[in-house]
């Protein structure tokens, strides 16, 4: 690899991901493989620490991998792969359990939350969720991880271990910082415009999926929350539903919110919301184009699966073979 800095990320395979996904996140991972070396991972193993139908949970990694190149990831720039290919990623997480602490692990929110929903039987792997997280960063000697601000205490974690194995054995592990989707808009709920935009809404006309169809995406966009007033003015804290849909307008059309207010000024909500219907559906009818022709080619997604996975456990391997040396593991 030329000498960039390292990008890493991942993204569970759950199939379907939403503008909110892209506008804020992936869009943003298509524009760093310019200017970085960047790995994006399709996390399997974090996602069997919930319940998962193997068969779904298949095809949704094949799906997965499909949108991301769709979107624009080129598996000629970016190691684009699925975690459980690449076998060092278990094997890390193992040792660093063994310097992990149960009082850290027990403070993330994220295990808090999801610990409820499996009520008694809390899994030992939705506990260890984040430092499966660490070993995938800590891997490839990652500079930037690019997430949403709800992984934060999870890199801060990924950190802290890299920190405390290099006192512990000497210097192996970069490490890392997260970015914050800097260019990456944060786009709420049609329905509910304070709250964040989410695939596992109940209300299906809360949120826009990338694989909805055009037609169902423009009558959402009809159907969104505004306020009691005509004027298209970018006001958060008054106007989030407005604000919100002006947002996304600027994301699907390039447009700054200044021209978006100039261009409705007088015109009412009913263009205003048509328009950006239209526009985001626009923006994603290629993709979905795209992505359904990559599916029907099962033997170029495994063709990339393989290739990248190679190359992952290449540069992984490197790592972890210093990692094996240094906690006294044999080597012959
Ligand atoms: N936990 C992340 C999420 O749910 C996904 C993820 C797994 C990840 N491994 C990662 C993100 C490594 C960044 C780096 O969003």
């Amino acid at each position: 690899m030329e000498d960039k800095k390292i990008v890493y990320s991942g993204i569970q395979p759950s199939g379907t991901f939403t503008i909110g996904n892209y506008f804020g996140a992936m869009k943003n991972w298509v524009k760093l493989q310019d200017d970085y070396n960047s790995l994006f991972c399709v996390v399997d193993m974090h996602a069997i620490t919930m319940p998962q139908v193997a068969a779904d949970l298949r095809r949704r990694t094949y799906e997965s991998l499909a949108l991301l190149l769709a979107l624009g990831i080129d598996p000629q720039k970016s190691i684009l792969y699925v975690q459980s290919m690449v076998p060092e990623h278990a094997e890390l997480t193992w040792i660093l359990n063994c310097n992990a602490y149960m009082g850290e692990l027990s403070r993330m929110t994220q295990f808090k939350d999801k610990a409820q929903k499996q009520g008694e039987n809390i899994r030992v792997g939705l506990f260890d969720y984040p430092v499966l997280m660490a070993a995938d960063i800590l891997l490839y000697q990652t500079d930037y991880v690019p997430v949403g601000s709800d992984q934060r205490q999870h890199v801060e974690l990924a950190r802290d271990l890299a920190v405390r194995f290099n006192q512990a054995y000497g210097d192996v592990f970069k490490v890392p910082e997260a970015i914050f989707g800097e260019s990456g808009a944060r786009i709420m709920s049609l329905q509910e415009p304070t709250k964040k935009m989410s695939k596992s809404d109940e209300n299906l006309n809360g949120f826009i999926s990338l694989l909805d169809d055009p037609k169902q995406i423009v009558k959402k966009f009809k159907r969104a929350v505004t306020d009691s007033e005509t004027e298209v003015r970018y006001d958060r804290e008054n106007k989030p539903g407005v604000s919100n849909l002006m947002e996304i307008y600027a994301c699907a059309s390039g447009a700054s919110l200044e021209a978006i207010a100039e261009e409705f000024s007088g015109k009412g909500y009913g263009d205003f919301k048509l328009k950006v219907g239209e526009a985001v559906a626009d923006t994603i009818r290629p993709v979905q184009e795209e992505y359904k022709r990559l599916l029907a080619d099962k033997g170029y997604l495994e063709q990339v699966m393989r290739n990248n996975a190679e190359a992952a456990s290449r540069i992984a391997w490197r790592t972890l073979a210093k990692v094996r040396k240094k906690v006294g593991f044999v080597t012959v």
